[in-house]
């Protein structure tokens, strides 16, 4: 193993031997000004090394190693936080490339702003040479990317999220493709100078260039915004490269679904940040459902790819969940609250007293704990103060090995074939639980309009309706009209080699009360809505055709085992003409903002569903 040296050890290992990785290295180095360099094996015996050196840094805590074995509490400046939409870029060579819902600047521009912020950026801090896999090493579906970060943290973090380590550059070989991905925190330490526990910069920058297919983070040391593999490479850059070779890139869990006779179906679900992809991935059918079993295969990003048999196949490109935190109990998650046994590396949740962690909606709270900033939180401060003990975003990191649900086929390099898809948004009011789209192009039109209450993944205002279109408007890399065009043609050519496509639904677990509450329970119930979607799929259950698709009436569900009204069920599911008048003008201010190579059939579905209203 390389320990962090002293003095710019420029010299590659010799399992390395792509001549243009170690040129970029040096001149990143050159740039950066490291002080040592790091090339990351990705060892048991490495990831140790560079906990234990955070822990004596104070940047991670080691927990209570009978509690909760081999964990690690890591706590972020509180500026530090969550994805920074507002500062990421798409750098096209032309405006119209990045369209109106990414932020652009001219690459050279943009070259010319990073460069003297770069230039010495990493003084006084090791360079991590981290070579990662998005999915399985060798599959002809997974693509290699190299990180360079002058965050341990993030080297850590990024052995648990990705294939990590020496077997990298065995794939890549000697002249092997990879993108480069730049990732500094931004806080060069002078001669002397004593680091803080989460260094980071209050200047962001998170930058893709999609023609070079490279990426550059500058500023935080946070989720998405620092793991490059994650939304930077497999979806800004990937929805490029699926643009351009026919496949798709997507915030998309996938799962497993097995019935009662042995009959398994893979579903791909896109929610928005922080809307319940996890939970569904892992969901444990309730009782009255016997029979019925979900294993995961992913839990945040889905690589769909069309294959010879007319099918489209997905693979998930990471290796593990970078998970919310708040919310997960035994009740609503028991596979994830399993998976967080052991090997995990918190992010800004509580600690206890006895060491272990706590979170808001984790089960009954503590008597005294350290809140995510440090200081002292009891029951009676957080009814005082509304100091919350976890940041609404904490998040754990874990491998996805320690799911108890893992699909036996998560790590095929073939992926599985789709089933269908889901498109599901947070909103208290109007879109209803369930919704299945009569064909290809209303479920586009149904992902492309889909609206979604921000949540505390994105920095900024929170539980604010915005358009989300496919829950990827922080994550495509190119223009959104060109990307619902690249949908609609997928679909014409699965359509065209005579395949059966993957059924499409809108789901909506987030209808509230007059009382202000969820009134569909969610979670482990969601059952009884994937249920139907993979009864329809067998021709075996009926629904009510209505003026933007099918939904099931009450008697189409199975209520076994839970008390959930008729009453209750209107609530969740009516559709009211005059909330639909107005979300539809939503859609019109939609498509004047996409209104650049908008496909035409997204208008004409629209035209359909206003004149079926107003009959
Ligand atoms: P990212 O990792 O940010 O992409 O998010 P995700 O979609 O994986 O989100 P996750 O599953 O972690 O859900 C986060 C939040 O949604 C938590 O506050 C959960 O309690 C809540 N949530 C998840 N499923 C349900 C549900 O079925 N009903 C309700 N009401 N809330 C849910
Ligand atoms: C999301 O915000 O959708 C996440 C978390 O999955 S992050 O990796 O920070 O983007
Ligand atoms: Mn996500």
């Amino acid at each position: 193993m390389n320990a962090p040296l002293k003095g710019l050890a420029m010299q590659a290992p010799s399992y390395v031997k792509n001549a243009r990785l170690i040129a970029w290295v040096a001149e990143m180095a050159a740039l950066c000004k490291p002080e040592a360099i790091h090339w990351c094996d990705g060892s048991t015996e490495e990831y140790d090394r560079l906990c234990q050196l955070m822990v004596d840094a104070g940047t991670l805590k080691k927990l209570n190693p009978v509690k909760r074995p081999n964990s690690y509490l890591a706590s972020s400046d509180p500026s530090d936080v969550a994805r920074v939409e507002d500062r990421t870029f798409i750098c096209s060579a032309k405006k119209e490339d990045a369209g109106p819902t990414n932020n652009w600047m001219d690459p050279a521009e943009m070259r010319a702003t990073l460069q003297p912020l770069f230039d010495g950026c990493m003084k006084g801090r090791t360079m991590y040479v981290v070579p990662f896999s998005m999915g399985p090493l060798g599959s002809p579906i997974a693509h290699i990317g190299i990180e360079l970060s002058d965050s341990p943290y993030v080297a850590v973090n990024m052995k648990i999220m990705t294939r990590m380590g020496k077997a990298v550059y065995d794939v890549l070989g000697d002249d092997g493709e990879f993108v480069p991905c730049v990732h500094t925190v931004g806080a060069p330490l002078a001669a002397g100078q004593k680091d803080v526990a989460w260094p980071c910069n209050k200047t962001k920058y998170i930058v893709h260039y999609p023609e070079t297919r490279e990426i550059w983070s500058y500023g935080s040391g946070y989720g998405g915004n620092a793991l490059l593999g994650k939304k930077c490479f497999a979806l800004r850059i990937a929805s490029n490269m699926g643009r351009d070779e026919g496949w798709l890139a997507e915030h998309m869990l996938i799962l497993g679904v097995t019935n009662p006779e042995g009959k398994k179906y893979h579903v791909a679900a896109a929610f928005p940040s922080a809307c319940g992809k996890t939970n569904f991935a892992m969901l444990i059918p309730p009782a009255g459902f016997d029979g019925w079993k979900v294993t995961t295969i992913g839990d945040d990003i889905a690589w769909i790819k069309p294959s010879a048999d007319g099918k489209l196949y997905a693979i998930n490109p990471e290796a593990g969940y970078f998970g919310v935190a708040p919310g997960t109990n035994m009740q609503t998650n028991p596979n994830c609250m399993a998976s967080l046994d052991r090997d995990v590396i918190f992010t800004n949740v509580a600690l206890t007293d006895d060491g272990d962690v706590w979170w808001e909606g984790m089960g009954e709270a503590p008597a005294h704990a350290i809140d995510w900033q440090g200081k002292d939180w009891t029951p009676a401060i957080a009814k005082e103060t509304g100091a919350k003990a976890a940041h609404p975003n904490a998040r754990f990191t874990v491998a996805a090995t320690n799911n108890p649900a893992l699909d036996e086929a998560w790590d095929d390099p073939k992926g599985v074939a789709i089933d269908a898809f889901i498109f599901g948004g947070r909103r208290s009011t109007t879109v209803p639980l369930v919704t299945e789209a009569r064909d290809w192009v209303e479920g586009v039109y149904m992902a492309a309009t889909m609206g979604s209450e921000t949540t505390a993944a994105a920095a900024g205002q929170q539980g604010v309706v915005r358009r989300d279109p496919f829950a990827m408007l922080p994550f495509a890399g190119y223009n959104m009209s060109d990307y619902f065009q690249h949908w609609l043609d997928l679909g014409k050519k699965l359509a065209a080699s005579g395949a059966k496509l993957p059924k499409i639904y809108t789901t909506n677990w987030f209808r509230k009360g007059a009382d202000g509450k969820f009134v569909w329970p969610g979670y482990g119930e969601n059952m009884r809505v994937l249920k139907w979607m993979i009864d329809r799929i067998e021709g075996k259950a009926q629904g009510n055709d209505h003026v933007f698709g099918v939904s099931p009436r009450y008697e189409d569900l199975n209520w076994t085992g839970l008390n959930f009204s008729a009453e209750q069920f209107d609530t969740v599911t009516s559709i009211d003409k005059a909330a639909w008048m107005a979300e539809l003008r939503l859609h019109t201010e939609l498509f004047e903002q996409l209104a650049h190579h908008l496909p035409k059939e997204l208008p004409a579905t629209k035209a359909a569903i206003e004149q079926r209203l107003a009959a």
